[in-house]
């Protein structure tokens, strides 16, 4: 896929800030992305260029109206990139706010009683909003159960738990702990078939960008991503509402539209920022594909993205050339398993004989940026039931290099020997 397209990978790799060198520590490879993605040298400049103009939308004038121009086509581009002809998209403080504003709405505008269903897989943001919101409307909420050897939860899980009274669910597309995606497609269909009136709000942060979204064939009511995991920047969350939870009363000005999702003057820079990240997505899915269809671009550039991602996780885990890879390597152990078909841009894992914090740093000092997961609020849910308390998150995009994966395995097999 890429990496075997003569000099492509060098191309991808250029179009990004800080590609192989932080700019506080010096040269390391990147291997923190779900943490939050490189960013395209493109969402530099135009970030730059939109917070230097002091104007303002709804005026008379020619800045004005540009401005009011890169907000409209920033929701277009939205629209296309998560192929949403129907809905509203629109742009909050941050993934986590988005995910509580279309769980407040759907909690609030659901008919009376019944109950809220989510899973034990969730980011506290989903399953933080959905906890509140089903204390306040005095609704049970029940979690069902990950899988935790292959760290994702499957339709046959959730089909015991969906009952025609069903009002709210909230499924995530992707944990960013284990990275192992969830066959949403699936779960929403089920939801459907029994309680078809459910409201069902999906967190596709961790998944945005190892793969395509299609909310045309999800039938879903939200869905939140989080653009400074896409090759944006932080300071904005995506929302995706459908046009049956948009009719729900929200907080909405006086006399302003009701299908409106914004509060408040709109930052450009962001929706400007987001059409770097589609237009982007058409460059590469342009160099995959004859079609000039930009949604068609934009799929070939989800499966480009997604194969060379493959071959990366495939490396890690089986090794390189001569390299044993960590299915090899003596007290490695990787959650998910190690031959799991829905990995999406993260292997996270333990080495026995070296604490979590201690390997962190080891990589560290062979320039390899890595984080540590701990059995707390954000990943106890996965960790805990494993009996974990910590674990390293390796995690990559596609503009990571075979090469960057043979350093890492040197270090790690070095680590395991020491
Ligand atoms: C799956 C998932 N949901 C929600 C969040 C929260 O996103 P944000 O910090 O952008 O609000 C994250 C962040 O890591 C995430 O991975």
């Amino acid at each position: 896929m890429i990496s075997e397209v003569p000099g492509l990978l060098e191309q991808v790799r250029d179009r990004f800030a800080h590609i192989d060198t932080c700019p506080y520590s010096g040269p390391r490879i990147f291997f923190e992305n779900a943490g939050g993605a490189l960013t395209l040298k493109s969402v530099v400049e135009t970030s730059g260029l939109y917070a230097s103009y002091p104007d303002n939308q709804g005026r008379i004038n020619a800045a004005s109206t540009a401005l009011q121009s890169a907000i409209d086509k920033g929701r277009a581009d939205m629209r296309l990139w998560m192929n949403a002809p129907d809905g509203q998209v629109f742009v909050g403080e941050s993934g986590t706010e988005v995910l509580f504003r279309l769980v407040r709405t759907a909690a609030l505008g659901a008919e009376p009683g019944g109950t809220m269903l989510g899973t034990t897989l969730e980011h506290p943001a989903s399953r933080s909003a959905m906890s509140r919101w089903a204390d306040v409307t005095g609704r049970p909420l029940t979690l069902v159960a990950h899988d935790d050897a292959t760290g994702t939860v499957d339709v046959e899980a959730w089909l015991p738990h969906i009952t025609p009274d069903l009002r709210v669910a909230s499924i995530v597309h992707t944990s960013p702990v284990t990275g192992i995606s969830v066959d949403v497609n699936r779960i929403v269909a089920a939801i459907r078939d029994k309680a078809p009136d459910c409201f069902i709000i999906v967190d596709g942060i961790q998944h945005a960008s190892h793969g395509g979204i299609d909310l045309d064939a999800l039938n879903a009511d939200g869905y939140a991503v989080s653009p400074y995991k896409v090759f944006s920047r932080h300071g904005y969350g995506i929302g995706w509402a459908s046009d049956r939870l948009t009719a729900c009363t929200k907080e909405t000005l006086v006399g302003s539209s009701p299908t409106g999702w914004e509060q408040g003057t709109r930052d450009a820079g962001s929706y400007a920022t987001f059409s770097d990240v589609v237009d982007y997505f058409l460059w590469l899915g342009g160099l995959f594909t004859e079609s000039t269809d930009p949604r068609t671009r934009i799929e070939a550039a989800a499966t480009a993205i997604h194969a060379q991602e493959q071959i990366l996780a495939q490396a890690m885990i089986e090794g390189t050339h001569n390299q044993r890879g960590l299915a090899d390597i003596p007290g490695v152990t990787v959650l998910g398993g190690l031959d799991n078909p829905g990995r999406e841009g993260v292997v996270s894992l333990t080495l026995d004989t070296m604490d979590a914090a201690s390997l962190v740093q080891f990589l560290e000092d062979r320039e390899i940026r890595v984080h540590i997961r701990k059995n707390d609020t954000y990943c106890g849910n996965v960790l805990g039931p494993l009996g974990i308390d910590t674990c390293i998150r390796v995690s990559f995009s596609h503009y990571n290099s075979p090469g960057e994966v043979s350093r890492f395995l040197t270090a790690m097999n070095e680590a395991a020997a020491v």
